[in-house]
């Protein structure tokens, strides 16, 4: 119990003590039950899963790899929607090393590696994109997916996609198999995304460069586009076995990557639509947000070190229950980007054609030039460079906006801004922003540090947790976070390890008003390798689901730790059999005995 002159914490579990090992482990008093792990059944006639036989047909009626967002879609009419609902899941990437016996020891973030085969890309093209599960939970208070659902869907690098908005046709985006610049296949390195209203799911493309391979052309007009985005990165071989990722066989490929996808969970037979309307960069997720006066706003990170805070304000108001009205709100509207000044204000810059620099003599012919080049039109709009902006989310009760800003080791001390004010900066920080009225369509915010990142006990980290953080309770890497129905905030953290920060990735519950503001508190860590990603609660915050993604890789931070393989991995969560590899796995949280998580 709080004593009279310490405040109580809005967060009532027992802290779980930091640290690394093979497990997961989450507060005293709650269930961490694994929902779903890669290769499980998703399709009817899915195979059970065989590590050492697996197949691109039986993947692409499996659970994916790496799942990353995870968003809950009440169902509709349903008897209690906290208890039965659709959960949509990003498959963001794949780790080769993890997934597949015998490729020896390579490093695979070099080009592609030495051991991959046609039959082993197409395994791994099946395991990205996303996937549709129904889940209910039971009687016994566990959550289940059901079996044969008539949504279940999956979605991968091959899937049949529609592009949408001022860059569809364009001749940016035609290529030989594709001359409509209409009709894209696949989705890929989905990581963060949204729920909307209407009940569709965002999935974001993220890091779709590195799939890229090959030499542009001499001289090629793409040359300077695709540089600004790092194509080709050649992280994996795709481009050996399949001509579209070979940026000198197909150069226009690249442009159709890097947007937000909109998918109608319902309706498993429905061709999802890139929206290139929000943009083409490295799309961290997409929060969305109806404002006052029914537009919707999608706010919107670019996840690289010194890029950008996006949002989107649609141009038409969403109309509840008009599901046509609806449908295809996202193509129109304002995109604009973030200037965070010294003042305390941040201004929200337009990407509109015409408008400012963006005009033909600066080469943007029109919006779908803006909208295809959207960093190199952030650049001359003057939009603040940040420390890799990944989820961005705002709290219901307050409508503040969050923004985790999760690290930049490539600032210089000579190169800080107020909103970005560590170089170098290993342990990212939180920038919260404030509409002024709640109006989050307004041309001019107000923004505050929330808090820097670290361990506190070494001074030259610089971190600004409250003081009544435990040594458990503080972190490094915010990346994806949630806000509760009670309005407080849990972080999920990428990049902390044994080398790094002494502890696993995990959930962390992060005062943010009051006089505790910026205390953090252990809820949830991963196990060894992991990443935590996907926290979403249930409508009746009875349960936290969570992704647990690459359980098992080795710590890049680490020359002297071993690489992780298939034969070796850190850890073989969650089976801990010896004869299956570690697996990603979606986990529900619950109370033992019921109730609302934290309270
Ligand atoms: Fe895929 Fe920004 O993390
Ligand atoms: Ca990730
Ligand atoms: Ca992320
Ligand atoms: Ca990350």
């Amino acid at each position: 119990a709080a004593g009279a002159d310490v405040p109580a914490s809005r967060f009532v579990f027992p802290e779980v003590p930091a640290g690394v090992d093979e497990r997961h482990h989450v507060a005293d008093g709650y269930d961490a039950d694994v929902l779903i792990r890669w290769g499980d059944p998703v399709l009817p006639g899915a195979p059970p899963f065989d590590p050492m036989k697996q197949t691109a047909a039986a993947q692409r009626l499996q659970f994916g790899y790496n799942n990353d967002y995870l968003g809950y879609i009440p169902m509709p009419g349903a008897a209690n929607p906290a208890r039965h609902g659709l959960l949509v899941v990003n498959h963001e990437y794949t780790n080769e090393e993890l997934m597949f016996p015998g490729l020896g020891r390579q490093d695979l973030r070099s080009v592609g590696f030495e051991g991959m085969t046609p039959a082993l890309v197409d395994i791994e093209m099946a395991a990205h994109g996303g996937a549709v599960l129904e889940i209910r939970r039971g009687d016994d208070g566990k959550w289940r997916v059901v079996d044969g659902s008539r949504y279940a869907r999956r979605i991968d690098a091959t899937t049949p996609i529609d592009v949408f908005g001022p860059a569809a046709g364009h001749p940016r985006l035609r290529t030989s198999a594709d001359p409509s610049g209409r009709r894209v296949l696949g989705t890929i390195n989905n990581c963060a995304g949204g729920v909307t209203p209407w009940g569709t799911w965002l999935t974001c493309e993220e890091n779709f460069h590195g799939y890229f391979g090959g030499t542009l052309p001499d001289g090629h007009p793409e040359a300077r586009s695709h540089a600004r985005v790092g194509v080709p990165g050649n992280w994996v071989g795709w481009a050996r076995y399949h001509e579209r990722f070979d940026v000198g066989r197909e150069p226009n490929e690249a442009n159709r990557f890097g947007w937000i996808v909109e998918i109608d969970p319902f309706d498993p037979t429905s061709t999802p639509r890139k929206r290139t309307a929000l943009g083409r960069f490295k799309h961290e997720g997409a929060f969305v947000q109806v404002n006052r006066d029914g537009r919707v706003v999608v706010y919107t990170g670019d996840d690289e070190v010194f890029e950008r805070v996006y949002r989107f304000v649609t141009a038409r108001p969403y109309v509840p229950g008009d599901a046509a009205a609806n449908r295809d709100l996202l193509d129109e509207g304002t995109l604009s980007v973030a200037r965070y000044n010294a003042d305390g204000s941040v201004e929200w810059l337009p990407l509109v054609h015409g408008e400012g620099p963006l005009t033909a003599a600066n080469g943007f012919a029109s919006q779908a030039d803006v909208v295809i080049e959207a960093r190199r039109a952030a650049d001359l709009l003057g939009a603040t460079r940040m420390d890799r902006p990944e989820d961005v989310e705002v709290d219901p009760k307050t409508g503040k906006v969050f923004v985790m800003l999760t690290n930049n080791t490539r600032r210089k001390p000579d190169d800080t801004d107020p909103a970005n004010p560590r170089g170098a900066n290993p342990f990212g920080h939180i920038v919260e922003m404030t509409p002024p009225d709640g109006d989050h369509t307004a041309a001019r915010f107000t923004w505050d540090i929330l808090v820097r990142c670290g361990d506190p006990a070494i001074a030259a980290v610089g971190a600004t947790f409250h003081p009544a953080t435990s040594r458990d309770g503080w972190f490094g890497m915010p990346d994806n976070c949630a806000v509760d129905h009670m309005g407080r905030l849990w972080i999920a953290t990428d990049g902390n390890s044994a080398r790094r920060t002494g502890r696993a990735d995990g959930v962390w519950a992060l005062e943010t008003e009051g006089p505790l503001r910026g205390a953090g508190k252990l809820f949830y860590r991963c196990p060894v390798g992991a990443e935590m990603c996907g926290p979403v609660f249930g409508p009746d915050d009875e349960t936290l689901f969570v992704a647990v993604q690459h359980p098992g890789e080795s710590d890049e931070s680490d020359p002297n730790a071993p690489p992780a393989t298939f034969e070796a991995p850190a850890t073989r969560w969650p089976d801990f059999s010896p004869r299956m590899p570690p697996r990603p796995s979606v986990v529900a949280i619950t109370r033992r005995g019921g109730g609302k998580i934290g309270t």
